[in-house]
């Protein structure tokens, strides 16, 4: 599409009604809505009947003990059972569940039934290891299927698997493996990343090094790179293939655990957010069917890696709750080429492709005759999830990616929600480009004012939850105190998301990104109280403060104001060694693109840092009011700063 289409399309402010064919097949009409709206539980009993259950529930949600919801009291179920077995029992055993694609090109082709073998092995090899329910397993892997098969066999075992994103450095992974005490770590000892093999078992060792609870550590053989060995290290592979491949799944309570992620909240360190089975597994499966429109025979591509809840709920438990045929890349977008993406959708003929706007970004800036070289024709639905999408890019995914026919989903939600809670339906809603739209059927989100009031059509505030959801987070890891400070303090019984946003008069939702201190880069959540500890943490650094500035290819990108103790040197390479030193704290999603060596920081008489002042600086704007600033001229300074500093990478 040439500049001025695009253009023009956008001026229009065009709507994309779903297509005739869409409407006629879809797998959900407006309908749902209204049967939602009529009884919301019964709508919920309904989904949740589309799993298999051993004991039934006596009651649909108990809201009693709230904020600690419990949805489908009693019933029992196993998660794994519900994502493997059923399927290989009804018939469905040599259907692919994994088209698994390594980033050096070998192949693995995993059927249901195979999936069935897998996931049974490493279930009786893990409690041969002594994993037993209610356990914490921190999963540490690149995007390869032992790390889909270890999920589902923790699942099996009523065990919560904690992943880790491999990308997350030693530290990172240390934080988390204490603070779920996990006496059990899955990893590999690398995983393959633009061409060359990428250690991770070296992560593992150094975290754990002083860590005397951790009893094994599972390692999966990837690269054959030389890794350092202990006594409490065993192969994947000889502790799976010697197990037995015959396992009777237990059925567990639908409030049992299933899993630990962490995520970034705006003080201290990342919270375990935990997630339970029935109500998770269901809104998974309810979401993936409507929102994608699953058929049968499609072939589903979500390129999230499995370290983030997408990779959760949407390329394991959802899909294969379902019984989807899943492609799973372990690789990135460029390597060995930029067309890599595009050449495995033909390839496998994918037909629903998920994936984040930053990456729609990415490769329109690198140009639509990559996917050009490319047949896209199997592909008949879109799906966008991370963060707001903005409309040049939705409008060049429609087009380049999905020529004119495909109708785009973008899907909000959050690692708490557990499942997708605001996006179109394809067939029943027309989408506008940027626009989540509206709530699914059964999610009652409203948006609210300061006062926790809900607000009409046309205007703005908060974004808000007004009613338990089933796949809805049942906790902080350990720390009930914050999980109720976090969501639930503002507003009685209200959840509290974090997210601004603004109805227009039709009452279409426009998100307009987080109003707390979590920055969104590149669809990961950081904060930045987090890097401004890793960075007052490097000797020499007084004090730092960060914000996200807008950034055309990430959505914001991080940028560091730093204070010197005064005794320290300023070298050529200290803003490139504070940049490392953040990355190797937190990990490389986390380096700071920018950072500026201030003397002072814009502080309110209370002594709060004005972060509204640096994101002004960071993108270059005109200062906002600083008429509260305990010393104007400060920001001068901070100014000056800037000018200096150079825009690396
Ligand atoms: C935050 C949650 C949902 C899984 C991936 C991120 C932002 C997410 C959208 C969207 C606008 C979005 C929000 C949200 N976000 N999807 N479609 N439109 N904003 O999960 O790391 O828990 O981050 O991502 O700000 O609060 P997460």
């Amino acid at each position: 599409m040439s500049e001025s289409t695009l253009d023009n399309l956008l001026h229009e402010n065009r709507t994309f009604p779903p297509s005739p064919e869409f409407a006629a097949q879809a797998n959900v009409t407006a309908a749902a809505f209204d049967e939602a709206a009529a009884d919301r539980l019964a709508f919920w009993d309904k989904q949740a009947q589309l799993l298999d259950w051993g004991q039934p529930w006596t009651q649909t949600l108990d809201w009693s003990n709230a904020p600690f919801a419990k949805w489908f009291v009693d019933g029992t179920l196993n998660v794994s059972l519900n994502c493997v077995d059923r399927h290989v029992d009804s018939g469905n055993g040599d259907k692919v569940a994994i088209h698994f694609e390594g980033e050096p090109g070998d192949t693995r082709t995993i059927t249901y039934r195979d999936l069935q073998t897998e996931v049974s092995k490493a279930a009786n090899a893990l409690t041969e290891l002594g994993v037993t329910a209610d356990e914490r397993v921190t999963i540490y892997m690149p995007m390869i299927p032992e790390a889909v098969f270890a999920m589902l066999a923790c699942a099996r075992l009523g065990a919560m698997h904690s992943v880790v994103f491999g990308g997350f450095s030693a530290d990172a992974l240390r934080s988390r493996i204490e603070d779920a005490h996990s006496r059990f770590v899955i990893t590999a000892d690398g995983g393959f990343r633009r061409g060359a093999p990428a250690a991770l078992k070296p992560a593992v060792d150094e975290a754990t090094a002083e860590l005397d609870y951790v009893e094994k550590i599972v390692v999966v053989k990837r690269t054959n790179q030389e890794v350092e060995w202990t006594d409490r290290d065993v192969w994947w592979h000889e502790l799976v293939d010697a197990a037995s491949a015959e396992h009777t799944p237990e059925l567990f309570d639908a409030e049992q655990p299933l899993f630990l992620l962490y995520t970034s909240g705006t003080t201290g360190s990342p919270k375990g957010i935990k997630h339970t089975s029935g109500g998770y597994l269901t809104q998974c499966l309810y979401t993936f069917n409507a929102v994608f429109d699953y058929k049968p025979d499609d072939v589903y591509w979500c390129t999230a890696d499995i370290g983030w809840v997408t990779g959760h709920s949407y390329v394991v438990y959802g899909p294969l709750a379902a019984g989807a045929t899943v492609v799973l890349y372990e690789g990135t977008p460029d390597s060995p080429h930029k067309g890599r993406w595009w050449e495995l959708i033909e390839k496998y003929q994918v037909s629903i492709l998920y994936t984040a706007p930053t990456a729609i970004r990415t490769f329109a800036k690198w140009g639509r005759e990559i996917p050009e070289q490319f047949d896209l024709s199997s592909l008949r639905m879109l799906g966008s999830v991370g963060e707001p999408i903005n409309p040049e890019a939705w409008m060049w995914y429609r087009h380049v990616i999905g020529g004119d026919r495909c109708p785009i989903v973008d899907t909000w939600w959050q690692t708490e929600t557990g499942a997708a809670m605001i996006s179109p339906l394809p067939g029943v809603t027309a989408c506008k480009p940027g626009s989540a739209m509206r709530p699914l059927p059964g999610i009652n989100v409203e948006i609210v004012n300061d006062a926790g009031e809900a607000l009409e059509w046309g205007q703005g505030g908060y974004l808000a939850i007004a009613e338990p959801w089933p796949s809805m987070l049942r906790g902080i890891w350990g720390d009930d105190e914050r999980f109720i400070d976090t969501y639930w303090s503002r507003w009685p019984g209200i959840y509290f998301a974090g997210d601004g946003a603004k109805y227009e008069d039709d009452g279409t939702i426009w998100l307009l990104g987080r109003v707390d201190d979590v920055m969104n880069v590149s669809g990961h959540r950081i904060s930045t109280t987090e890097v401004e500890s890793a960075l007052v943490s490097y000797d020499g650094v007084a004090e730092a403060a960060v914000v996200g500035a807008d950034d055309e290819t990430s959505g914001q990108a991080i940028v560091g104001f730093v204070i010197l103790e005064g005794t320290t040197e300023v070298t050529p390479s200290l803003v490139d060694d504070l940049r490392t030193h953040v990355s190797h704290e937190i990990g490389p999603i986390a380096k700071p693109k920018r950072i500026m060596i201030v003397d002072e920081l814009p502080k309110t008489r209370s002594g709060k840092i004005m972060r509204r002042l640096l994101r002004d600086v960071a993108e270059n704007r005109t200062l906002g009011d600083t008429t509260t600033l305990a010393d104007p001229a400060v920001m001068a300074l901070i100014r000056t700063g800037m000018d200096e500093a150079s825009d690396e990478d």
